[in-house]
């Protein structure tokens, strides 16, 4: 069900250095009083409420028209508030702490069996919670001011491109929040990598529900990593509410597998998701593009490509053109993270 909302004045709060403790006493009142706040993780932006909070919850899917099947990562502010979270089966608890040590703070959410004390709504009735502690210094530091997790998915209405400025998150939400937190564009830029641990015989399965900065090459020294078997028209639900069609900016986004697939229909517009950027390379001389922008200029670095793909992605659907060309990155290591979502992006059902 959505939930009607007020229009609401939206007020932009800076988290730079000295203006910090005045970031975290803003923030902290509102959550405390059941609101919902954007606030910044090195991720994406995230829609924050108190997840024990089932009045602030049912905020957070009202502001983001997001249905009620779709879970939401509850944050930790401290490894210590798992427990008030989650219940880790004895049987997985050394690949869960061996886990944590390597990966959180940061980009690893994991799913485990659920705390009685969160709300169903947090977690859409299932009997699992997916759990992070972020990286993001704000976002841990409000956390741990107000005493309770944060239930939190990123700060976009749904379906839509994640924000990973407060500019971003302005454009989904505005009037419908009472405050973003403006920590400045975030360091990684993708979602956290989605997991779900199963005792094995000989060594632990992880499975990947969600691809993301934590990718499978660094979960391996940890278990055999597996992606969920797909369904038979190839797409398949790989977490609950990872529909297909996702990160979808609202001009048509083409995802070619290879430049001869590209038959531009006559006096159209049509920009260029490019990798490198480069003329000669990949698909910058394929077209007279209305509009270039480039994931990792020069070089092509994943990394940089991840953190810049929402940003661009976003200016291309802010550029009125009639179709947006991505170009495909090679699927190895972040790679699979970005190409996830543009495949999600391009999908049209
Ligand atoms: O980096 C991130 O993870 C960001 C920042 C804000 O932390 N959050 C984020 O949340 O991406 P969201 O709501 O956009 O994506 C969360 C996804 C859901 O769509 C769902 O697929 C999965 O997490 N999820 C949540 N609870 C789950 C559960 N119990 N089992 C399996 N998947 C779950
Ligand atoms: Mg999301």
């Amino acid at each position: 069900m959505l939930h009607p909302f007020s229009v609401l004045h939206t007020t932009i709060i800076s988290a730079s250095d000295e203006n910090y403790k005045e970031a975290v006493q803003a923030a902290v009142p509102l959550l405390r009083a059941g609101e919902v706040v954007a606030l910044p993780t090195e991720t994406v932006y995230g829609l924050a409420g108190n997840a024990f909070d089932e009045a602030a919850v049912a905020k957070i899917f009202g502001a983001k028209e997001r249905p009620s099947f779709d879970p939401l990562i509850v944050h930790v502010a401290t490894r210590a508030d798992l427990a008030r979270v989650a219940i880790i089966p004895e049987e997985i608890q050394n690949t869960v702490d061996k886990l944590l040590n390597a990966f959180w703070p940061g980009p690893l959410t994991i799913v485990l069996p659920k705390h009685p004390d969160i709300p169903d709504l947090v977690t859409s009735g299932l009997d699992t919670v997916a759990v992070r502690q972020s990286a993001g210094k704000i976002f841990r530091a409000i956390g741990k001011e107000l005493g309770s997790p944060l239930a939190a998915p990123s700060a976009n209405r749904f379906g839509r491109i994640s924000p990973t400025s407060a500019h971003a998150v302005m454009r989904e939400l505005e009037g419908r929040i009472p405050l973003i937190v403006d920590g400045g564009a975030c360091s990684e830029g993708l979602e956290s990598t989605i997991i779900h641990v199963k005792a094995g015989e000989k060594r632990p399965t992880i499975t990947i529900l969600r691809p993301g900065p934590v990718t499978k090459e660094m979960l391996q020294n940890f278990g055999k990593v597996e992606r969920p078997k797909r369904s038979s028209d190839g797409e398949g639900m790989t977490a609950p509410g990872m529909l297909p069609s996702h990160y979808a900016p609202r001009t048509p986004l083409l995802l070619l597998a290879d430049p001869s697939d590209f038959r531009p229909e006559p006096g159209k517009k049509y920009g260029l998701l490019s990798y490198t950027g480069e003329p000669g390379k990949g698909y910058v001389s394929l077209h007279r593009w209305s509009a270039v922008e480039a994931l990792s200029p020069g070089n092509g670095k994943l990394p940089e490509a991840a953190l810049r793909l929402f940003h661009l992605l976003r200016k291309l659907d802010e550029a009125e053109l009639d179709f947006i060309v991505a170009e495909p990155v090679s699927e190895v290591g972040l790679g699979v993270a970005i190409m996830d979502r543009l495949r999600r992006a391009a999908a049209t059902v």
